[in-house]
């Protein structure tokens, strides 16, 4: 239709032009649009009061929307077509058709599984209108959106990790309840505040650097508790950005760690305490000097237990008193020992147990002055006992309270049993050297017997074997010999003729030189000596003197024939003293030579008999 041709037509045709391409465009519309649209009309009964609505007019969309054919439709009331339309909303619409008025809302038909959303108008009096707008996909993503929300909410709200977001600017803006509990801070004292409060200050370049983007992964960081106190907890953080890439978000999850790094502190610090233990073993079993292994107990109990000052006592039954060993951590030592009736140490000891005292109140019941000055607030007194006797007391003064766990106690125990092996150790040691001198001195005299038994039978060469072996002392002395090689030398001069025993009287004690067989009997006196004395285990070492005094420096000697130096040197020396001695003296074959022939027959033999360097060192001690 133009618009130049609408002039010259009649108004009526005009008019009826006008209204047929509004029709038109109704119809269109009204068969076109996606909204379900319904045009109904209010049934009243006789006294004017509405009972239902009829349908006059229904669009293919509202057919689509229900399901129901639009010639079904037409003509028909709702109770007809709905199997069970609510009476409410009936009447909420015939209200509308017959007072006006308009219904705008939501509806979920629970027949056709959908969302609509609805409205409802009076076209004119006793008629109305239903569009309805399909809304279920709005209604479904906004149900998953609000469902979504909820769901990480309750396990934001419940996950045990506690988690905090900052924004971009590092402020808080969000803490969960895992956060609230371990912190101690609610939400609302957080958020709005810095995220730096949280972190210690030497944090807050990491925390700029989450605001650039960059991710904390595990990273182990205290976290500052309401009252100040260091959280262990470690972090991993992820970052939401906006659409142009900067920071929205940074949400950082944490970890409380606390209990693991209490059990991995405990776990070293019983390393570090076993370690200890073995530091002790080890100076007890290296024989250290009592005062020095005590030492190392006060030290571990410094270390491991923390004690400001220890001290280990020795109890003396005799007097009853107990003497100070070791101390440490007083700034005045005291020497002066305790009495058992009067000291905390005195306590330990009768009672056989653990005293343990908080000071100043029983400040008096120790001598040491000063205790609570010195900031000491607690006494720790334990028996060191071994096989049942009280031997001392390791006391232990702290300046906190004396630690309730069991590991603690358990461990200053165990450094009271060391202490305690340490005494004990001591007296095996000393009893042992004293066991042992005694034997020593035992054996000494029964050599000395054995000597002077042999001189008595040998009338004329009394005092010779302690002659010869001051002798061969001094020069041994003077050729260097030493400690035990000496205390062998000692012994072994003594002894050296032994092998005399099992030569007979006619042999012995003959006035005359020997004959053959007689000399062939006095050569084996060396062997004698060897067979008896091997059998003796402490004067096997002091064999040399006995069995080869008699070797000579050229080869020419007996028993073995020993040349130079593979004749032992004590044996060396010895032989150089017992000729000396042997002419000077009276025999039952001859008399005693002078002292000038003796020295020439000795420069004589250096070097034929005897070791020349041996003799130059005799001579020279101008005898
Ligand atoms: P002894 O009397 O103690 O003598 C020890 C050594 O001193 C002798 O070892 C020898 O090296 C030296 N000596 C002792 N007297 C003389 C001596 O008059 N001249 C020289 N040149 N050296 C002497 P030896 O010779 O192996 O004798 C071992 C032991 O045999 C002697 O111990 C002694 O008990 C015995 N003996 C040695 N010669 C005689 C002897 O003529 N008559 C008897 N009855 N016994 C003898
Ligand atoms: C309506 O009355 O148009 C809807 C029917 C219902 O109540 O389900
Ligand atoms: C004690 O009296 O048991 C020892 C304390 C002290 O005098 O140092
Ligand atoms: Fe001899
Ligand atoms: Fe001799």
């Amino acid at each position: 239709m133009k618009a130049g041709q609408a002039g010259k037509l009649p108004a009526r045709k005009q008019v009826e032009l006008a209204l047929h391409e509004s029709e038109a465009q109704y119809s269109l519309l009204f068969n076109r649009m996606m909204d379900g649209f319904a045009l109904c009309e209010v049934v009243c009964d006789d006294q004017g009061n509405a009972l239902d609505y009829r349908f006059i007019q229904v669009n293919p969309a509202f057919e689509k929307l229900t399901g129901v054919p639009v010639s079904e439709v037409i003509g028909r009331c709702s109770g007809e077509i709905w199997e069970n339309p609510s009476p409410e909303w009936t009447e909420r619409c015939c209200k509308i058709g017959l007072d006006g008025g308009q219904i705008l809302e939501e509806r979920y038909f629970a027949r056709f599984d959908r969302y609509y959303y609805g409205s409802l108008f009076q076209t004119r009096k006793g008629r109305f209108a239903m569009l309805f707008h399909d809304v279920t996909e709005e209604h479904l993503a906004q149900k998953y959106l609000r469902d979504t929300r909820d769901y990480l909410e309750t396990l934001i709200q419940n996950t045990t990790a506690p988690i905090v977001v900052w924004d971009g600017e590092l402020v808080i803006a969000f803490v969960n309840s895992a956060f609230e509990q371990l912190t101690h801070y609610s939400a609302a004292d957080l958020i709005g505040q810095p995220a730096g409060m949280l972190f210690s200050s030497s944090m807050q370049a990491s925390l700029e650097q989450t605001c650039c983007g960059e991710n904390w992964l595990n990273l182990e960081l205290p976290l500052l508790g309401r009252s100040g106190e260091t959280l262990d907890t470690l972090w991993n953080t992820s970052t939401i950005k906006n659409e142009d890439g900067t920071i929205n978000a940074v949400i950082a999850q944490g970890q409380d760690i606390s209990a693991l790094k209490k059990a991995e502190n405990a776990t070293r610090r019983q390393l570090d305490r076993l370690a200890a233990l073995r530091d002790i073993d080890t100076a007890i079993n290296t024989n250290l000097p009592l005062s020095e292994v005590l030492s190392i107990i006060l030290d571990k109990a410094a270390e491991q237990l923390g004690a400001d000052a220890a001290t280990i006592l020795l109890y003396e039954p005799h007097s009853q008193r107990l003497e100070y060993l070791v101390e440490r951590g007083f700034s005045h030592p005291i020497l002066e020992s305790l009495h058992l009736s009067d000291s905390a140490a005195g306590r330990v000891v009768v009672s056989r147990s653990v005293v343990e005292l908080h000071l100043p109140e029983s400040e008096r019941q120790f001598k040491r002055k000063g205790l609570s000055e010195a900031g000491f607030c607690c006494y720790l007194g334990v028996p060191l006992i071994t096989k049942d006797v009280v031997k001392g007391v390791l006391e232990i003064f702290l300046r906190h309270a004396a630690p309730k766990d069991c590991d603690w106690r358990d461990y200053l125990a165990t450094l009271a049993g060391q202490a305690a092996i340490a005494f004990e150790n001591r007296e095996l040691w000393r009893n042992a050297q004293e066991n042992h001198n005694s034997l020593l001195l035992t054996y000494d005299d029964t050599i000395r017997g054995w000597a002077h038994a042999l001189e008595l039978r040998d009338v004329e060469t009394q005092g010779h074997s302690q002659r010869v072996t001051d002798m061969t002392l001094v020069l041994g002395l003077r050729l260097g010999l030493r400690g035990e090689a000496l205390i062998n030398v000692h012994r072994g001069a003594l002894l050296h003729d032994i092998g005399k025993m099992g030569i007979p009287d006619s042999i012995l004690l003959k006035p005359g030189p020997l004959t053959e067989d007689e000399w062939k009997i006095m050569r084996r006196h060396p062997v004698y000596a060897y067979d008896l004395l091997l059998t003796i285990e402490f004067l096997k070492p002091a064999l040399d003197i006995p069995y080869s005094h008699h070797e000579r420096w050229d080869g020419q000697g007996y028993p073995r024939g020993l040349r130079g130096e593979e004749i032992p040197l004590p044996a060396r020396i010895f032989s150089v003293v017992d000729v000396w001695d042997a002419l000077r003296s009276d025999r039952p074959y001859r008399r005693g030579w002078p002292d000038e022939e003796v020295r020439a027959y000795l420069k004589a033999q250096a070097g034929v008999q005897f070791d020349p360097l041996i003799v130059e060192h005799f001579l020279n001690l101008g005898l």
